[in-house]
């Protein structure tokens, strides 16, 4: 009897163990929305109390950029509209990097300085979040990191710091697909393997890395043979994607069949290079872009680009601003949150 006891105990005790280690190492977890109506009544706070203010400091690389421009305004107008409540008022300042990681540490400072309740980060450098995490750290101010993503380590510094991003292999793997489904797979001249440009985003960024090596490697894993005529780093910025496009055609003209671009602000660019060489997206050449910015997505209906992949800047605001509004409640958090990506085709 007495062994039999003994084993239900152990069995309950690892289960428990388990439970705990599982939430733990748990990932992917959409945390409950922060203005959710959980709480019954009698807890709500009589109508004449005023409400608590949560101060927001959020820093954002450069603001000079399409897709993080549409990020921040979205991750503003929700911690004001939505989250905010008679309870709790997020005040919010966004202030602009200035794509220069010294000045970025600064308006850090600032924040920590001011006392604000938490921080959201999108880093000019990734390399610098060990730095951040430790001076959030050392002040007790959580910091939520988007977009450019720490490494594992550097997450680990600290309970209070968490990522909210999206997967850019899985970015990279589409922009992939949507030429493999190409009836011919890309391979337009027939020549038996598909020759392209690569414009990078900033090859400091996990983003740009990923979505440059799985977008080529969806197409090898499938059996097709590549050319890298050229693979040159464009700042995910409309200009410089125009100029390395244009450039790569007078050197290449017709053997290049497919433009990758890294963003859809350098695949603007490189769609005016390309009609302005004479060529035609979807007759004698294909271009794909990452992001889904409305412009873009015109031109995917329209035939003028080829195709490209949804970056859910509201999906990841959203997750951003309630893992803040979380941490700030005192509420654990997991390390990583990950907003799917979706492709965008005629
Ligand atoms: C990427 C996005 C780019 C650019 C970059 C900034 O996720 O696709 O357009 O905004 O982030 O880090």
């Amino acid at each position: 009897m007495k062994k039999m006891m003994a084993l239900v105990l152990s069995v309950v005790l690892m289960a428990s163990l388990l439970t705990a280690c599982g939430s733990k190492t748990e990932n992917n977890t959409t945390p409950t929305p922060a203005n959710s109506n959980t709480g019954a009544e009698a807890t709500k706070a009589p109508e004449t109390a005023t409400a608590k203010t949560v101060k927001v400091g959020i820093t954002i690389y450069k603001f000079d950029d399409n897709f993080m421009t549409l990020y921040r305004q979205e991750l503003e107008r929700y911690f004001k509209e939505d989250l905010s409540n008679d309870e709790v008022k997020y005040e919010v300042t966004v202030v602009d990097g200035k794509n220069d990681q010294a000045e970025q540490t600064n308006q850090i400072q600032t924040f920590i300085a001011d006392k604000y309740d938490v921080i959201i980060a999108n880093l000019v450098q990734s390399s610098a979040a060990s730095t951040v995490i430790n001076m959030c750290k050392e002040a007790n101010i959580p910091c939520i990191f988007i977009n450019r993503e720490p490494t594992a380590e550097d997450l680990d510094l600290w309970d209070k710091v968490a990522y909210v991003g999206a997967d850019a292999r899985q970015s990279g793997t589409m922009q992939g697909e949507i030429i493999y489904d190409l009836e011919n797979h890309g391979d337009l001249n027939g020549d038996g393997k598909v020759s392209y440009v690569m414009v990078i985003g900033d090859p400091e960024n996990v983003d740009a890395q990923y979505r440059t090596e799985y977008s080529i490697k969806a197409l090898t894993d499938k059996g097709v043979a590549v050319e890298e005529l050229v693979a040159q780093r464009g700042d995910w910025d409309q200009a410089k994607g125009q100029e390395i496009v244009a450039s790569a055609l007078t050197q290449y003209g017709d053997q290049i069949e497919v433009v990758f671009c890294n963003n859809d602000a350098m695949a603007l660019g490189a769609r005016q290079a390309i009609q302005a060489a004479g060529r035609t997206v979807g007759k004698d050449i294909y271009l794909v872009g990452v992001d889904a910015l409305d412009e873009v997505v015109s031109y995917v209906k329209t035939g003028e680009i080829t195709g490209t992949v949804l970056n859910d800047h509201v999906g990841q605001a959203h997750t951003a601003a309630d893992v803040a509004a979380q941490v700030v409640k005192g509420e654990a958090i997991v390390k990583n949150y990950t907003v799917d990506y979706v492709k965008v085709t005629k």
